[in-house]
């Protein structure tokens, strides 16, 4: 018996045969076990011989089922280290990961071409009292061109006064000009409000506000900048800009800027053309604003621009409908190509 038991144990050619093999022997009905149990029926000389000659089998035959199941053991083990391998150079598998915003891209991409040309960040609230949003940028009190603007206004506070979202990033120049001495060369970018919804325009929206303040500066200066300014973030060279006279309370003289385009098929297309696109409001600080925040308008003088961020996107990226922007669609971040 032992030998046979000792041939099955080292006959099993895997963990689960060994298994077998052990309960066959030695499990509760396995055939040591019952040769154990027919002890009870011999006379007592004949049981003590035969009970150790029993235990020395079961003894022997578990030694040989734990040493073969090391043996297995070692077995199975190195052969998953052959076979699971990682190849740890192999590059991960795509997943989706997050991207930009193209209002934050281009954001950045703005602050980053001013930054070259020395302008530094400026910022403001989003909620403006009335004196930044609009009196000391020389709106008169119930002048129309308040209503310009549809105003957001916030409830009334026990002094009569009513806060508003900021109609533009107009308001940051104030607080510039009250903050700091001149020379200044500040970009402000950020959110602002009208009461508008359509296709080019949504309730909020974005503008960066430039302003430069010094001893000499002049309007020639506010074109060269905003031509430099084009011309990289539209990455065309000598792209043809108009400047048409127009009208804002805080610049005198005043003027919208149109650049160049050409459009083809539908396609639009920026640079030397037969047609003028609209891109920014701008113009040469009004001697009131300069009163306002205290500065002598003998002394000092300067330019501003505003300009729409989702505007020029649109423009650079063909995007026809301003509130897709803020629809959140990956499908739409993917076909502009921002998606991942
Ligand atoms: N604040 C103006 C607007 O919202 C734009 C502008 C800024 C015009 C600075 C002139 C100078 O339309």
């Amino acid at each position: 018996l032992r030998a046979e038991l000792t041939e099955a144990v080292e006959a099993a050619p895997d963990l689960a045969a060994l298994d077998e093999v052990r309960v066959a022997a030695l499990g509760k009905k396995g055939r040591v076990t019952a040769l154990m149990k027919s002890l009870g029926g011999m006379d007592p000389e004949q049981r003590k011989a035969f009970g150790q000659e029993m235990n020395r089998v079961k003894d022997a035959v578990a030694r040989t089922i734990e040493q073969r199941r090391a043996t297995l053991e070692a077995a199975a083990l190195e052969d998953r280290l052959q076979h699971e391998r990682i190849d740890v150079t192999l590059s991960a598998r795509p997943e989706g990961t997050g991207s930009i915003h193209p209002i934050s891209q281009t954001w950045d991409e703005v602050v980053a071409i001013f930054g070259q040309m020395g302008f530094a960040v400026a910022e403001g609230p989003d909620i403006e009292d009335d004196f930044h949003n609009f009196t000391a940028l020389n709106f008169p009190p119930d002048h129309p061109a308040r209503e310009m603007h549809d105003t957001f206004f916030l409830p009334e506070r026990p002094d009569g006064s009513r806060h508003v979202l900021r109609t533009h990033t107009s308001p940051v120049q104030i607080r510039t000009m009250l903050s700091q001495k001149p020379p200044i060369r500040v970009l402000a970018p950020g959110r602002t409000y009208r009461s508008d919804s359509d296709m080019t325009h949504t309730p909020m929206f974005h503008q960066v506000e430039g302003l430069v303040i010094d001893q000499a500066t002049h309007m020639g200066h506010l074109k060269g900048c905003l031509q430099e300014f084009v011309e990289a973030y539209f990455e065309v060279d000598d792209v043809p800009m108009r400047f048409r006279p127009s009208f804002f309370p805080f610049t005198e003289p005043s003027a919208e800027v149109d650049i160049g385009c050409s459009r083809k098929d539908g396609d639009l297309r920026i640079g030397a053309g037969d047609d003028w696109l609209e891109i920014l409001g701008c113009g040469m600080v009004h001697p009131n604003v300069l009163r306002a925040c205290g500065l002598d308008p003998a002394e000092y003088q300067g330019f501003a621009f505003g300009v729409g961020l989702e505007r020029i996107a649109m423009l650079k990226y063909g995007i026809p409908d301003l509130r897709t922007f803020f629809e959140s669609d990956l499908r739409w971040l993917r076909h502009y190509g921002f998606g991942a």
